[in-house]
C-alpha cells in the first residue's frame, strides 16, 4: 500500500519535473510543441523570427564554433562570440613566451592585426527537413539490426547525394532523432577563413579555473572574439589576403538592460549528448558500477600530475591543458553522481517503468512487456564490457600512460614498412608525420611524471578489471618482476626509444626494416600492443554485438513511451543539432542554509583575490577599472555584472550559446552548469539545474574598458532603455 503511494507520488514528481524547463526543442518544430509555453514564460517572438527558410530569422545568427562550440554573430560584419575555453587552442596556437597571449591576452586593434587559423571553421544550418519516410522506406520491422543499419546507410547516402546535386556549395547531413524513430536533413554552410579579433588574458576567460569549474557562484570573463571572411560574393572561402568580412543574414541585437530573477531567457545552440530516455539500469550502470571507478582514477591521475605541476613552472605548463581536461570531466561524474542520488533518479524511473508495465499489460501492448525485461538482461551483459571500454580509454587514450599512448601511434608507420610492396613516398610522409606530432607530443611532456602514472594506472587496472580483460603484460610482470610493477615500469622507462623525442627521432633515423624491429621489440610499445589486443580482440567486438542490440531496444522503448504518454511533449535527446532550450533568470537553493543569488558582480572576483592561488589572481588593470568604478554604460548600481544562472537545459556543446532575452535580443554568453544540477544529461532538476552566461555586459566591459578595443563595440548594434 505504502509502496504503491510512493509510486504514484513518484510518478507525480516525474510528470511535474517533465513540464519545467526542460527540454532542448528543435527549432523546426517551435510553433508545434514549444512557442505557446515560451509565450506564456514572456517570451515576445514568433516561431519565424527564431526559425525560417524564407525569411532572415535568428537562427541564422548562430554558428557551430570549430568542432564542438557554439557561437553567435553579432555585427553585420562577420563578428563572432564565442567561449574562451572553445578559442583555447586557437589562443594558444598563436602563443610562445615572447608572445604569451594565454597570459597577457590578444586584441587586434585593427582588421590587419586578426590573426588567421587554419583548421578552424564556423557553420551555419541553412535548413532542416524531415526525412524520416525516405530514410525508413523499405525497412521492415523484421530485418536483422546489422541489415536494417546498412539500408539505412544507404537510404541515406543517396538522400544526401540528391540534395548535393541541388546544392553543391552546401554541406548535407542526416541525422536520427528519438533513437531512430525520425531522421532529419541538415544543410549546413561552412565558412573557413575565422580569425581570431580578441581573447582576454587567462586571469580574466578562465578566472576561477578548475577550482571554480562547474560551479555557481562564477566569475569567469569566458569569452573570446572571432570574425568571419569570405569571398567578393560573400560566399565561404579558404584564407586570402582578399576575402572581407562576411556579412551575414541575421546578427544579434545586444541589450544592456540587464537580467531580473524571473526575466525570460533562451539559449540557442548546439547541444551535444543527452540521455533522457533511458531505462533505470542505464543509471544504475553509470551510477553504481562506472562513475566510481572511472572517478577514483582520474582522481589519481590529477593526484600525480598536481604534485608535479607544484614542482615546476616548466612542468606547470606542459601539463595545464592536460589538467583541465581530465578534471571538467572528472568533476562532472562527481556532481552527476550526487545529482542523481539527490534527485533518487533511479527510484523515479523505476516507477516510470512499473507504470509503464502496468499500461503495457493492457490492451494491444503485449510486446512492450518484454522491452524492460530484455533490457534487465542485457544490461548485465553489458556493464562489464562498457566499463571495460571506458577504463581502456583511461589507462591509454584518454591522458592515461602518455609514452605508452604514443607507441601506439607508429602503427600505420610499421604496416607500411611490412607492406609486400612498400611505398616509399607514403613511408616519407608518415615518417614526416610523426616527426612533427613527436614534437607536439615531448613538448608537452615529462618522462617521471608519465613513469609515475604508468605504475599507477597498471597497478590499479590490475586491481579493478575482471580477469577476462587482463593483457598478458601482467604474467611477464609477474615472471620477470615477481609481479613488482614499479620495477617494471622503471625498466620500461629506461629502455624505451619513446621516452624522449631525441632518442624517437633516432630511433625514426634507421633504416625501416630495422626501424619496425625496434618498434615491435619496444617495451612501451609491447605494453601499449597488450592493452590494444585485449581492446581490439575482446572488448569492441563484444559490444559491437551489445551495443546494437541495444539500439534496437532503444528504439522501441522510445516509441513505446512516447505511445505510453501520448499527449506529453516529448523533445528528442540532444545530438549536435540546433536546439532551442528555454526557462527563466533564476537563482537556486543549493544545500541546507545555502541560496545563492541570480546574478553575480565584479564585487565577487575583488573578494575571490588570493595572490597566492594561482586560479585567483586578479588583472592589476582590472583592479584599477574596479577602483575608479569605471563601469561606462555596462556597470548598475555602483558595480558590474559578470555572470548570471538561469534555468536553460543545456550540456556540453552549449559552450558560446546566444542566450537570448523575450526580444531575441543578446545579453549572455552561455559556458556552464551548476555542480548540483549537471545531472540533467540523465534527468534535469528544475530546483537546481542551472545553466551558467557571462552576462554580456561584463564581455562589452572587458572589450572596451579593459581592452580598448572600443572598434568593435561601434559595429554592434546595442540596445539600452
Ligand atoms: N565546464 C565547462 C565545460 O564543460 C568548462 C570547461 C573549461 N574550463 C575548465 N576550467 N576546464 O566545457
Ligand atoms: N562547458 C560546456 C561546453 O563546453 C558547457 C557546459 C555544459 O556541459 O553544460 O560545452
Amino acid at each position: 500500500m505504502i509502496h504503491t503511494r510512493l509510486i504514484l507520488l513518484l510518478v507525480f514528481i516525474s510528470n511535474f519535473t517533465a513540464r519545467a524547463d526542460e527540454g532542448m526543442w528543435m527549432p523546426l518544430m517551435l510553433e508545434k510543441y514549444t512557442l505557446a509555453q515560451m509565450q506564456a514564460k514572456g517570451f515576445r517572438l514568433s516561431a519565424d523570427d527564431v526559425y525560417s527558410i524564407n525569411q532572415a530569422s535568428l537562427k541564422d545568427a548562430v554558428v557551430i564554433f570549430g568542432r564542438g562550440c557554439t557561437g553567435e554573430v553579432v555585427s553585420d560584419q562577420g563578428l563572432v562570440l564565442t567561449n574562451h575555453h572553445c578559442g583555447l587552442d586557437v589562443v594558444q596556437s598563436h602563443s610562445s613566451p615572447a608572445t604569451d597571449y594565454l597570459a597577457n591576452g590578444f586584441w587586434a586593434m585593427n582588421r590587419q592585426e586578426e590573426l588567421i587559423n587554419p583548421g578552424l571553421s564556423v557553420t551555419f544550418l541553412k535548413r532542416m527537413e524531415d526525412v524520416t519516410q525516405q530514410v525508413l522506406a523499405n525497412i521492415s520491422d523484421t530485418l536483422t539490426e546489422e541489415r536494417r543499419q546498412s539500408l539505412i546507410d544507404k537510404n541515406i547516402a543517396a538522400i544526401k547525394a540528391k540534395t548535393m546535386e541541388a546544392s553543391s556549395q552546401y554541406k548535407a547531413d542526416i541525422k536520427p532523432y528519438f533513437y531512430g524513430n525520425q531522421y532529419f536533413l541538415h544543410i549546413y554552410e561552412v565558412f573557413e577563413d575565422v580569425r581570431l579579433v580578441g581573447a582576454p588574458p587567462a586571469a580574466i576567460g578562465k578566472f576561477g579555473g578548475d577550482t571554480d569549474n562547474w560551479m555557481w557562484p562564477r566569475h569567469t570573463g569566458d569569452f573570446c572574439v572571432f570574425r568571419i571572411y569570405a569571398n567578393a560574393n560573400n560566399q565561404p572561402a579558404t584564407y586570402s589576403p582578399d576575402n572581407i568580412p562576411y556579412r551575414p543574414a541575421k546578427h544579434f541585437d545586444i541589450s544592456l538592460n540587464g537580467v531580473q530573477p524571473d526575466d525570460f531567457t533562451m539559449v540557442f545552440g548546439f547541444p551535444g549528448n543527452t540521455y533522457q530516455y533511458v531505462p533505470s539500469y542505464h543509471i544504475a550502470m553509470l551510477k553504481n558500477d562506472i562513475y566510481p571507478l572511472l572517478i577514483d582514477i582520474r582522481k589519481q591521475k590529477l593526484d600525480i600530475i598536481k604534485q608535479w605541476m607544484g614542482t615546476s613552472r616548466d612542468i606547470r605548463i606542459k601539463y595545464t591543458a592536460k589538467d583541465a581536461t581530465i578534471a571538467n570531466t572528472w568533476k562532472r561524474w562527481i556532481g552527476e553522481t550526487r545529482g542523481l542520488e539527490k534527485l533518487n533518479t533511479i527510484a523515479i524511473k523505476q516507477a516510470h517503468e512499473q507504470a509503464f508495465t502496468a499500461w503495457a499489460q493492457t490492451g494491444s501492448n503485449a510486446a512492450y512487456t518484454k522491452l524492460l525485461p530484455a533490457y534487465e538482461k542485457l544490461y548485465a551483459d553489458y556493464t562489464p564490457f562498457r566499463l571495460a571500454e571506458n577504463y581502456l580509454m583511461e589507462m591509454i587514450w584518454r591522458n592515461g600512460m602518455e609514452v605508452v599512448d604514443w607507441a601506439g601511434n607508429c602503427s600505420k608507420y610499421i604496416e607500411l614498412i611490412n607492406a609486400h610492396t612498400p611505398d616509399t613516398a607514403a613511408l616519407s610522409a608518415e615518417k614526416q608525420r610523426l616527426t612533427l606530432l613527436a614534437h607536439e607530443f615531448y613538448k608537452d611532456y615529462h618522462a617521471p611524471l608519465d613513469q609515475q602514472l604508468t605504475t599507477a594506472l597498471l597497478t590499479a587496472y590490475r586491481h579493478n578489471l575482471p580477469e577476462q580483460f587482463q593483457p598478458t603484460i601482467y604474467p611477464i610482470i609477474n615472471k620477470y618482476h615477481k609481479g613488482n610493477i614499479a620495477a617494471y615500469v622503471n625498466q620500461l622507462f629506461s629502455q624505451s626509444h619513446f621516452t624522449s623525442e631525441a632518442s624517437f627521432i633516432k630511433l625514426l633515423n634507421h633504416k625501416p626494416s630495422k626501424v619496425a624491429n625496434l618498434i615491435d621489440n619496444d617495451p612501451a610499445r609491447q605494453l601499449f600492443q597488450s592493452f590494444y589486443n585485449v581492446y581490439a580482440n575482446h572488448v569492441y567486438p563484444s559490444l559491437k554485438q551489445l551495443n546494437s542490440e541495444l539500439n534496437q531496444l532503444n528504439r522501441q522503448y522510445m516509441a513505446a513511451q512516447m505511445a505510453f504518454e501520448p499527449n506529453k511533449n516529448f523533445y528528442p535527446d540532444a545530438n549536435f543539432t540546433l536546439r532551442v532550450a528555454y526557462g527563466n533568470v533564476q537563482g537556486y537553493h543549493a544545500a541546507d542554509a545555502v541560496t545563492y543569488n541570480h546574478l553575480s558582480t565584479i564585487e565577487g572576483i575583488i573578494e575571490k583575490e588570493d595572490t597566492t592561488i594561482f586560479d585567483y589572481q586578479v588583472p592589476p588593470r582590472l583592479k584599477a577599472l574596479y577602483q575608479q568604478k569605471d563601469f561606462g554604460n555596462y556597470g548598475i548600481n555602483q558595480t558590474l555584472p559578470v555572470c548570471f544562472v538561469a534555468t536553460n537545459h543545456t550540456t556540453g556543446g552549449n559552450s558560446g550559446s546566444p542566450v537570448l532575452n523575450a526580444h531575441g535580443q543578446l545579453i549572455g554568453i552561455n559556458f556552464d552548469r551548476a555542480w548540483e544540477g549537471v545531472m540533467s544529461d540523465l534527468m534535469f532538476n528544475p530546483q537546481q539545474s542551472r545553466n551558467i552566461a557571462v552576462d554580456i555586459r561584463y564581455v562589452l566591459w572587458v572589450i572596451d574598458k579593459y581592452a580598448g578595443a572600443g572598434y568593435l563595440i561601434n559595429e554592434m548594434n546595442i540596445i539600452k532603455n
